[in-house]
């Protein structure tokens, strides 16, 4: 009855058990269809993946590791034909190559060939690629001449206030407007006129050398986590030296914009949305027709932002909006304890943003976010990853993933739990529902991981419906948040990552409903839907990977050999469209 339809929630799927296995799971009633893998060919004319035989020539016009964000763009309005834009984020090398053994991603920087380094630089980027829907079967279309692969090497132009800046000038870009590549993109956006943003995230994982000591740039350096290497690029690339390169990183840690509907377009660093380990960059077009996008800077004790351009979308005219995202206002959050907050404006000559300072123009103070918006008093806060704007409520809502770091004497009441293992999710209001607004209201909608932690599920929650680590997020057509998770595992929660239902609205708010889970060792990530809400990709990020430290995985012992279990295969990051059996919207 509808009735009881009511009392069970906004969502109807039937929900899964909570676990950890080889392989993903998703409700009953719904398919789960691999679409794209690692190493998939994405031209006519590409080789498939042979592990063994895996190049940087091969691996450029294949899709990418560790698929994150994932935008899909209709063609002429369809849900069953469009460009499916895809970041990718890192890679483990650990599982790409024979033979490395598990200590190869983190520890031993020297093992990788120069080839290995160039395929892995190949494997960063993006994908843009045109799928369609026939037979209910989502494939990709090889001949496309949309079809791109973004890798670390694309060469890419820097735009807005810091372009051009001595600090972003190097002996390979003497004029610090353009730069070769990517990398780390984590999450992203898909703006109203047709346009994929994609964060930089961990820049820092790049870069080998050290900085002159008490140097400028060795501070700018530290503030970011530069000096601890996990990649050996610089060995063969010395712009990821930083003693032979010391302004390359100021390059890094940017939102890019790609055109994916023009593969000969020229990806923007847009910098007047501020230099941060980007997690995403969704946004909403404000009351007036500015645009709004929110900012996640992901590290323990950072922030969240918004930028509000100062320009209006034109949404008769794709070009008016080429360069919007250049000018407007970057301003970072201050959450105060009566539950209103206030965004704190990133404006060179105010707030003590100035020369005294050694900010010298806005360019300083984008070039050093971080710096600024301490200096501004902004709230730090349990690493910031995935927001979105609702449009239907026009409530915004922040996943803020865990702080283990955060001592007692250090919570407040956006961030109130002590060694914050869990993570939680906040909901904001702005002012009057007007995203451009410097004021605005918050709340906490739950405080995630299992019951005895002090979490604040609903009662209506099953033992499969609480999770941990919220990371990335997305709302439906219907407005309804789903909730992607990164950092669940057998040791940490008893169960994979994956995707949860999360109620917002009415007595059932805060309930959780368990819709998907992947393989042992991977994240999920990138959850997106086409505008029907009959499709819904989500991400399979590091499948394989080790789970718990005393277990490590490798190329030849990975923990899941998804999602080809062939003997002669590692694990695959990929690409899985669900659907309803027998069609309709996910329910
Ligand atoms: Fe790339 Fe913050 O996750
Ligand atoms: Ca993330
Ligand atoms: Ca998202
Ligand atoms: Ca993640």
């Amino acid at each position: 009855s509808a009735e009881e339809a009511e009392a069970a929630g906004s969502f109807a799927f039937p929900e899964i058990e909570a676990g950890v296995d080889e392989t993903h799971h998703v409700a009953e009633g719904y398919e789960a269809d691999i679409l794209l893998r690692w190493g998939d060919p994405l031209f006519s004319d590409a080789a498939p993946l042979d592990p063994r035989a895996q190049d940087a020539e091969r691996q450029r016009r294949q899709f990418g590791y560790n698929n994150d964000f994932v935008g899909y763009l209709p063609i002429g309005g369809s849900s069953e034909h469009g460009l499916l834009v895809v970041n990718h984020e890192y890679t483990n090398s650990e599982l790409m190559f024979p033979g490395l053994g598990p200590q190869s991603r983190k520890t031993s920087l020297d093992v990788l060939s120069r080839e290995q380094v160039a395929v892995e630089i190949a494997a960063h980027g993006g994908s843009v690629v045109e799928i369609r829907r026939e037979d209910g079967r989502w494939k990709p279309v090889l001949g496309s001449g949309l079809n791109r692969r973004i890798t670390a090497e694309t060469p890419m132009e820097i735009t807005g206030p810091a372009a051009g800046h001595p600090r972003l000038r190097t002996s390979d870009d003497p004029n610090g407007r353009s730069v070769l590549g990517t990398i780390n993109n984590c999450s992203g956006g898909i703006t109203p006129w047709g346009t994929w943003l994609s964060g930089e995230e961990n820049f820092h994982y790049y870069f080998i050398g050290a900085l002159p000591e008490g140097s400028r740039e060795a501070e700018n350096a530290r503030r970011y986590g530069l000096g601890g290497p996990f990649y050996g690029w610089g060995r063969f690339h010395d712009r990821f030296d930083l003693s032979k390169a010391p302004n390359e990183p100021n390059r890094f840690g940017w939102v890019v914009e790609i055109d994916p509907f023009d593969p000969h377009s020229v990806p923007k660093k847009r910098t007047a949305l501020g230099r941060l380990k980007h997690e995403g960059a969704a946004g909403i077009v404000a009351r007036d027709g500015r645009y709004v996008v929110y900012l996640g800077d992901d590290e323990r004790f950072d922030y969240v932002y918004k930028f509000v351009t100062a320009g209006r979308v034109d949404p008769s005219d794709r070009a008016a909006n080429r360069d919007l995202l250049d000018a407007g206002t970057l301003y970072v959050a201050r959450f105060d304890a009566d539950g209103t907050g206030t965004w704190l404006p990133l404006v060179h000559g105010t707030g003590g943003l100035d020369a005294p300072a050694g900010f010298a123009s806005q360019a300083d103070v984008l070039i050093e976010t971080r710096r600024a918006a301490d200096i501004l008093g902004a709230t730090k806060m349990d690493r910031p990853e995935d927001i979105e704007a609702n449009p239907r409520s026009n409530r915004v809502y922040v996943m803020l993933t865990n702080n283990g770091r955060r001592q007692a004497d250090q919570v407040d009441a956006a961030n109130p739990r002590p060694k914050n293992a869990f993570g939680h999710i906040i909901e904001m209001l702005p002012e009057n529902e007007d995203h451009s607004a410097t004021a605005f209201r918050w709340e906490i909608l739950v405080r995630c991981g299992p019951p005895a932690a002090g979490a604040t599920f609903s009662s209506q929650t099953t033992e499969n419906g609480w999770f941990g680590m919220p990371d990335n997020c997305t709302i439906d057509s219907r407005g309804r948040l789903w909730v992607s998770t990164d950092g669940n595992s057998r040791k940490a929660t008893g169960r994979a990552d994956g995707i949860w239902a999360v109620e917002t609205d009415g007595p059932r708010r805060a309930t959780s409903r368990h819709f998907f889970r992947v393989p042992i060792g991977a994240e999920l990530c990138g959850p997106c839907f086409t505008p029907d809400d009959e499709t819904f990709f989500v991400a399979v990020q590091h499948p394989g990977e080790s789970d718990d430290d005393a277990i490590p995985a490798s190329f030849d012992q990975p923990s899941t050999r998804w999602p080809d279990f062939r003997p002669d295969m590692p694990p695959r990051p990929a690409i899985v469209a669900v659907t309803r059996k027998g069609g309709g919207a996910i329910a």
